[in-house]
């Protein structure tokens, strides 16, 4: 399967499951149009689930390449898909430069 540029894992762990990690995962599946374990379709995303990531603390966490983002809420997911999308762009603005 072909990675997106961001690899989002959803932790579907006990602790991350009792605080509604299903309804974390619902959320980016409709956001992102794609079912987990999958990559858009502009390959900006790879949507995964994962089990316990380490930070059940701080749970429901997911983790997008190597930062961690706890204690989310649905309502929280289009906010840091947008933080993604833009760090791309700015990279590749650079890039070609
Ligand atoms: S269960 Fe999600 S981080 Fe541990």
């Amino acid at each position: 399967m072909p990675l997106g540029e961001n690899i989002i894992r959803v932790c579907r762990g006990t602790a991350c499951h009792v605080k509604n990690s299903a309804n974390i995962l619902f959320a980016l599946e409709a956001e992102l149009g794609v079912m987990a374990g999958h990559t858009t379709r502009d390959k900006k995303f790879t949507l995964e689930v994962v089990n316990c990531i380490g930070a059940c603390s701080i749970a429901p966490v997911i983790l997008v390449n190597d930062d961690y983002h706890g204690r989310i809420t649905v309502k929280d997911i289009p906010k840091i898909l947008k933080k993604y999308q833009a760090v791309k762009k700015t990279e590749t603005a650079e890039a070609t430069k």
